[in-house]
């Protein structure tokens, strides 16, 4: 490992500033076998060795049904690495990090394997120095999660005097609000709510902590940043890739419960919620929840949301099959991969404005962004014709991918004559910073390795968000069928509609 050295490059501006390295501790991965784990968690491990944030005797336990050995384990970390890891691949910080490395085999009804980790874990405190600082992350169907929660206590392992033991809990949290609510339960009766870290990752995203950076380190934006200058919101995560091998996590659960319930409504929340006395997480939380307890859902749901899927067509040059075509989808399947639904806020900020959220796979292209769309000018001193091009003023955050932020409004046509038209002032990163961004996934294991949880929905927090999805969930099962768009557009005509009774279109961004 190359140790915490200031000489480090790929440490990013912030970690230059003040290193935020995590002390002796180690992860234990729980469904280490699948695709999060390959693509995203055992390389970002990698990373923050990498780059110099992690202890040198940190470990890292896979736990998992296949039988492997220690090695095996460890070829595939390496191989996962190798393929997905940010950081250049270098071979110091690879060989001490596969010092730590072990895996545990077993499934989770078996007592023998839960006593294996747990010795595993003893072991590790001796030849590495974890100092029994654990966390357990579970990256598993969330119907798993009451019995590895429940093993993890019966076997001694959810706490251990003078160490800390931490819950890393991956989305889906719940299937509804009632889930949520029981998965709760059994969670907190295990493990003490500061010690429970549920995981959005959208929240790791460089471009979604500058929401608050925006809007609170600034004077200009938040003066017009209310009911009075703001026309209405546009929340959009749009994918280009289909369900891919996830048929058996994707089918019954859809586009809304898959990430609107998430991702899309704590951008929600971060958009429109009021300034936080200060960033401590207590602080953060209470202002989320007073605005996600003031999101109120259409009366009318029939008009106001929309839920769809993606049949056979043409993208970028391949023919792909329809969501109803796919291997492992049940082809009278009613789950939406597409989802749109216009929201209001009950508050004196917002009230009136609607904020709409729209999210779909195989769409156009992969983009995610939040439109803050303003009110026309009041009046304009101009010949009619003058402004016929001239469309709303809009600060567009761009989430990914081309992160930044573009301001749009009039400006004069260069010319003898007074024609105003739209132009656009852009904010890359890529062009202001020289430092790359960290994965999500990188800043959020080392946040729970730091025990900082400012970046994690608390319960309160996904219990409102499943309220708000519950109704238009229910409303859906009852009525008809998922309407349809072909695969590569942006989506199908209703959604359009929705926006057109309002008398406003969809952004193509
Ligand atoms: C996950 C969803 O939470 O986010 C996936 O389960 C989705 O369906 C993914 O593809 C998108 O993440 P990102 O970071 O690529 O926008």
């Amino acid at each position: 490992m190359s140790g915490n050295g200031a000489t480090n490059p790929l440490r990013d501006a912030q970690d230059r500033r003040l290193p935020r390295i995590a002390g002796p501790s180690g992860l234990v991965i729980f469904g280490v076998t699948g695709d999060l784990s390959r693509k995203k968690l055992m390389p970002a491990v990698y990373d923050l060795a990498n780059r110099g944030l992690l202890p040198p005797g940190f470990s890292l336990i896979g736990f998992a049904r296949r039988e492997w050995e220690h090695e095996d384990f460890a070829q595939e970390v390496y191989e996962a690495v190798k393929q997905h890891a940010r950081t250049p691949f270098r071979e110091e910080v690879w060989q001490q990090l596969v010092q730590g490395c072990r895996f545990v085999q077993g499934d989770f009804g078996d007592d023998q394997a839960f006593e294996t980790l747990k010795a595993t874990i003893e072991e590790l405190d001796k030849a590495q120095g974890t100092g029994g600082n654990f966390a357990f992350y579970l990256s598993v169907p969330p119907k798993f999660f009451p019995k590895v929660v429940q093993q993890l206590k019966d076997h001694g392992l959810a706490q251990k005097e003078g160490s800390w033991r931490r819950a890393v809990i991956e989305k889906p949290f719940g299937h509804d609000l009632k889930s949520a609510e029981e998965l709760n339960k059994v969670v907190h009766e295990v493990f003490p709510r500061d010690e429970v870290f549920r995981i959005d990752h959208y929240l790791g995203k460089e471009t979604v902590q500058n929401i608050l950076a925006l809007r609170f380190a600034n004077t200009m934006f938040e003066p017009i940043w209310n009911r009075s200058y703001v026309d209405h919101v546009q929340i959009t995560m749009a994918e280009d890739i289909g369900i891919g091998g996830r048929a058996g996590y994707y089918d019954g659960i859809g586009a809304a419960r898959d990430v609107i319930q998430n991702h899309l409504l704590q951008l929600l929340a971060l958009t429109a919620m009021e300034e936080p006395g200060s960033f401590h997480p207590k602080a953060l939380v209470a202002e989320k929840l007073k605005v996600l307890s003031a999101v109120e859902i259409p009366e009318d749901l029939g008009k106001h949301t929309v839920r769809a899927q993606y049949t056979s067509a043409w993208q970028g040059g391949e023919k792909v099959v329809g969501y109803l075509e796919e291997d492992g989808i049940d082809p009278r399947s009613k789950t939406d991969t597409y989802a749109a639904i216009r929201l209001e806020i009950n508050n004196r900020r917002w009230a009136g404005v609607p904020f709409y959220l729209r999210t779909g796979k195989r769409l156009g292209r992969r983009v995610t962004e939040i439109a803050v769309v303003f009110k026309r000018a009041p009046y304009l001193p101009f010949e009619s014709g003058a402004t016929e091009e001239l469309g709303q003023n809009a600060l567009v955050i761009r989430v990914q991918p081309d992160e930044g932020v573009t301001v749009r409004f009039g400006s004069k046509v260069p010319g003898t004559s007074m024609e105003v038209r739209d132009v656009t002032m852009d904010f890359a990163y890529g062009e202001s910073f020289t430092e790359s961004s960290p994965e999500a996934y990188e800043r959020l294991i080392l946040d729970v390795l730091l025990g900082d949880a400012n970046l994690f929905p608390r319960h309160q927090e996904v219990e409102l968000s499943w309220n708000i999805l519950d109704p238009i969930e229910e409303y859906w099962d009852k009525h008809g069928k998922p309407a349809q768009y072909a695969a590569g557009t942006w989506g199908p005509v209703e959604a359009d509609e929705m926006l057109a009774r309002d008398g406003r279109s969809w952004r193509r961004p």
